[in-house]
């Protein structure tokens, strides 16, 4: 159902949201059916289908999440002809952290002021945001909210980076990625004007986190699959309330809230979550709606924790209705006509942590299916654990902003081995695989410590 919307109400100004986005995705990929499934010893059906991965993005030597977000910041600005003076702030969302201290923007200044000029970023703030996978969406809420009271026509830039490393050989790894994504936020954006409505949840979790020191993330899997799901249905409750309160959203008799949206698009830790997710969040949507009647209809009533008197039992049958609802024929619908597009680029990068849920912007936007006051939500989740879910709506040039041809370049990618793809992980390989040219590349890290960049003809 598109929305009854004319307009983002302007309010106290103008509508801000996202006029542009450039993603940056390394040149390398390991396929997961092949060499790695054979030495691990894993079904490749369970990888590409079970989890939904096909090709993980492998960073280069010379690559980290300060590289890769000046790459992404460096295509933004060439694309949208932005000058550096018309930038008020930066704010990067990462978990990649290089520093303890020094903001991951300040490398990236220094990286973009080698092709602007030394200096010519001066004005411009920069702050790092952590929060597990739902930094960036976090930055981007505060930025928005910056820009709402701007009064010098600057614009502000959300940058997503994050290399997402497992352990090798551990659950986490057939998940990983690499990859950054800029977004340019300003008033009156040409894509998506953001609503300002904030849903969140929060809660003290163990599912995903990395004390001071350790490269890799200490993970309890599937806890954090259910973390993911109850922070998510908290986020969408918290943003049902407000937008019915704010009447952006004005369900009839029978109607609930993602009837009035159009594009669902979720964090994307690995692609079959975003099934999950999705499937979790229309299902709890649904029970308000005169749809229920029919899954009841096609399932069966839902199993009820009072009257089972063991609980492990309520559990596998509440496991198995949720398994079943995820085939149901009113699911795999609303699947495929509101959420499945944005996946595709996901199954060929990996885990690109925080940046992950703008790659599911990236990837529907190449699908070209968003349409001028169709309705956008976004469900951010990051470990630790918190849900943020927001929604937009598609501006009027939504539909005619030109395909980046992203899938296109995903294919002119290197396939590396396996051996090649070890030894980049453990910080093993001597050189890099494919030498830098016309990018970001670090040079050396002193014995200080400090990184030194430079950017390669
Ligand atoms: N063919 C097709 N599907 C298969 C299969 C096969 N041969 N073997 C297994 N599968 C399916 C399973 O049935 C399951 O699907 P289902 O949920 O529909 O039943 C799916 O593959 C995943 O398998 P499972 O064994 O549950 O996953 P896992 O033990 O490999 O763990 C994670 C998955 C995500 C928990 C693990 O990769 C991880 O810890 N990742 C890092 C943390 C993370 O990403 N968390 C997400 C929330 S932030």
């Amino acid at each position: 159902m598109s929305s009854n919307i004319e307009d983002i109400p302007a309010g106290k100004g103008q509508a801000v949201g996202i006029d542009d986005l450039s993603v940056y995705v390394p040149r390398l990929f390991l396929p997961l059916a092949g060499e790695f499934s054979t030495n691990r010893g894993i079904d490749p059906g369970k990888l590409i289908k079970g989890i939904g991965i096909e090709r993980m993005a492998v960073p280069d030597r010379h690559e980290d999440a300060a590289t890769m977000a000046a790459m992404s910041l460096l295509d933004l600005m060439k694309h949208s002809r932005l000058r550096p003076e018309e930038i008020g702030k930066i704010y990067v969302g990462t978990e990649s952290a290089l520093d303890e201290a020094k903001a991951m923007g300040t490398y990236v200044i220094g990286m973009l002021e080698k092709i602007y000029g030394k200096g010519s970023f001066q004005e411009c703030s920069t702050v790092e945001f952590k929060a597990a996978c739902i930094g960036t969406t976090f930055a981007l809420e505060s930025l928005s909210y910056w820009l709402a009271g701007e009064e010098e026509d600057k614009v502000g830039i959300v940058i997503a980076s994050d290399v997402a490393k497992y352990p090798l050989a551990s659950p986490g790894e057939y998940t990983q990625g690499a990859g950054s994504v800029a977004l340019l936020l300003k008033k009156n954006p040409r894509l998506l004007a953001l609503e300002q409505i904030y849903g969140t949840f929060t809660r003290d979790e163990n599912d995903f986190f990395r004390p001071m020191g350790c490269s890799t993330a200490v993970v309890n899997g599937k806890h954090s699959n259910q973390c993911y799901l109850d922070a998510m249905q908290g986020a969408f409750d918290s943003f049902s309330a407000k937008a019915l309160k704010k009447g952006a959203i004005t369900p009839g008799a029978g109607e609930c809230t993602t009837d009035f949206i159009d594009h669902l698009l979720f964090h994307i830790p690995y692609p079959r979550m975003v099934e999950y997710a999705s499937a979790a969040i229309f299902r709890h949507d649904w029970r308000q709606s005169r749809r229920w009647k029919e899954i009841e209809e096609e399932l069966g009533p839902e199993p009820k924790a009072q009257e089972y008197e063991d609980h492990g039992k309520y559990q596998a049958a509440e496991a198995d209705y949720a398994r079943r609802f995820a085939k149901s024929e009113q699911f795999l619908q609303a699947y495929a006509a509101k959420v499945r597009d944005t996946a595709t680029l996901s199954r060929q990068i990996g885990n690109i942590y925080t940046g992950s849920i703008y790659l599911g912007l990236a990837s529907l936007l190449e699908s070209q299916k968003i349409h001028a006051k169709e309705r956008l939500s976004f469900g951010a989740y990051g470990s630790g654990c918190s849900a943020l879910f927001f929604s937009a709506i598609a501006k009027q040039q939504a539909s005619s902003v030109p395909r980046r041809g992203l899938v296109e370049k995903l294919e002119e990618r290197r396939q590396i081995s396996l051996q090649d793809y070890e030894k980049l992980h453990e910080g093993k390989a001597e050189k890099s695989v494919l030498m830098p040219c016309k990018e970001f590349a670090l040079a050396r890290i002193d014995h200080q410590g400090y990184r030194h960049y430079e950017y390669v003809e």
